[in-house]
Formats: C-alpha cells, structure tokens, sequence
C-alpha cells in the first residue's frame, strides 16, 4: 500500500543562459516511469478545483509550467498539501493516492506527465470506492 510518503517533489535539471531556462524531464532518469501520455490544465476559472480522483495504477507527475497551485493528497489516513509553483520541479504521485488540484493563480497551467494511456477504469472517482480500494 503506497502513503503520501512515497509522493516526492523532483527537481528537473535546468539549463538557464541569457536567452533564458530550459528543462527536462526524461522517461525512467527523470521521472521513476516510461511517460505514455501528457496532458495539461489550463484556463482554469479562480476558485476551480480539480482532481478529485486516484489512480489504480497509472503514476502521474505534475508540474507547474506556468504560474502555482496547490496538490492536496491523501492516503486514507495522512493528508499533505504541496504548492508547486516552479516550471523545473515536479511532484510525483504513485498509485492509490487521491488528490485534489486547488488555488490556481490566474495563467497558471498545469502539465501532467503520465505512465499510461487515458482509461477511465484505472480512476477511482469517489471517497467511498478509494477507502475500500485502499484497504
Ligand atoms: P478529469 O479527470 O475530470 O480532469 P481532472 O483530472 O482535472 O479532474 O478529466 C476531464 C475530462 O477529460 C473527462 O471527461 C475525462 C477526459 N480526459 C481524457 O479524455 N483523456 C485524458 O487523458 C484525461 C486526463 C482526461
């Protein structure tokens, strides 16, 4: 059983010059998985949440390209919130986790790198059906 103690924020390497920062996130070096999917957040409504959900099995890292936003997560038991606010850092989310996406500065822009491809059957949507997963 995974807790939020295996959540971890990953520092990207940054390549910063005159012309300005640049970094990078590669499958299995930088991120703990083969990255199958991206998707991102964006024009997001001031006082919108998202997430709502865990995952069965696919592992997720979020980054705040643009702007911040909090990640609240929780294991069924413990509770921690992280304020991503830095394109070069992400946070890392292992399976069985639930977390909510809140507090999104105007512009921000969330980019999720994914293990896997989009199935609805790998999300756990409800409170009620994450306590009995996790048990
Ligand atoms: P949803 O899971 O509600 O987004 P969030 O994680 O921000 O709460 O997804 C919104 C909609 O987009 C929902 O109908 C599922 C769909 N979707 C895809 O079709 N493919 C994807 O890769 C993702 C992440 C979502």
């Amino acid at each position: 059983m995974t807790t939020i103690n295996d959540s971890k924020i990953i520092e990207f390497k940054k390549m910063c010059d005159r012309r300005g920062n640049l970094s990078i996130a590669e499958s299995i070096f930088d991120v703990p998985y083969s990255i199958e999917r991206v998707y991102w957040l964006y024009d997001i409504p001031g006082g919108s949440m998202r997430g709502g959900h865990a995952h069965k099995e696919c592992l997720e890292t979020l980054i705040a390209i643009s702007g911040s936003f909090d990640v609240n997560i929780w294991d069924g038991k413990m509770k921690r919130t992280f304020h991503l606010d830095s394109a070069s850092k992400g946070l890392f989310i292992p399976t069985g986790i639930w977390r909510t996406l809140t507090n999104f500065t105007s512009g921000a822009v969330c980019l999720v790198l994914a293990s896997q491809k989009y199935d609805e059957a790998d999300y756990i949507r409800t409170q009620k059906e994450f306590l009995s997963f996790i048990k």
